[in-house]
């Protein structure tokens, strides 16, 4: 078993979407895995890295929500902002030496991850799905 699985909770049967969600899982398992056996250096190079590609992400779907003009739009998009406001603070405080990335952290995202499938990407998906949007 994965830290992350790739499971219904959180496959969405949109192409696009289910790409970078399993990248996503994928990437923050290795992470999982660094974190584990203390390899802070590259457990903190990965944890950049996830940032950066977490942005991309929620550009992508503010791109497809913008496009496909789906309702209650905002509220999805300030979920996004406030998990990257607080998941960029800790990656400062470890890029600061204040704070060191641990299981208990990923356990936060972990959680974060799957409840933002179940309320706002899922039915993000189903809505691109049922108006034809890749
Ligand atoms: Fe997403
Ligand atoms: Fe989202």
């Amino acid at each position: 078993m994965s830290f992350l699985d790739w499971n219904d909770e959180a496959i969405l049967n949109h192409p696009t979407l289910d790409k970078e969600h399993k990248k996503m899982v994928d990437d923050t398992n290795k992470l999982y895995s660094y974190v584990v056996s203390k390899k802070n250096k590259k457990a903190n190079e990965l944890f950049f890295e996830i940032i950066e590609n977490l942005q991309l992400h929620f550009e992508t779907e503010d791109r497809l929500m913008k496009e496909s003009k789906i309702p209650l739009y905002i509220s999805h998009k300030l979920e996004h902002e406030r998990f990257l406001s607080k998941i960029s603070s800790l990656q400062k405080s470890i890029d600061a030496g204040k704070e060191i990335l641990s299981v208990e952290h990923l356990k936060l995202v972990k959680t974060w991850f799957y409840n933002h499938m179940k309320f706002k990407d899922r039915a993000l998906a189903e809505f691109l799905i049922k108006h034809n949007i890749q």
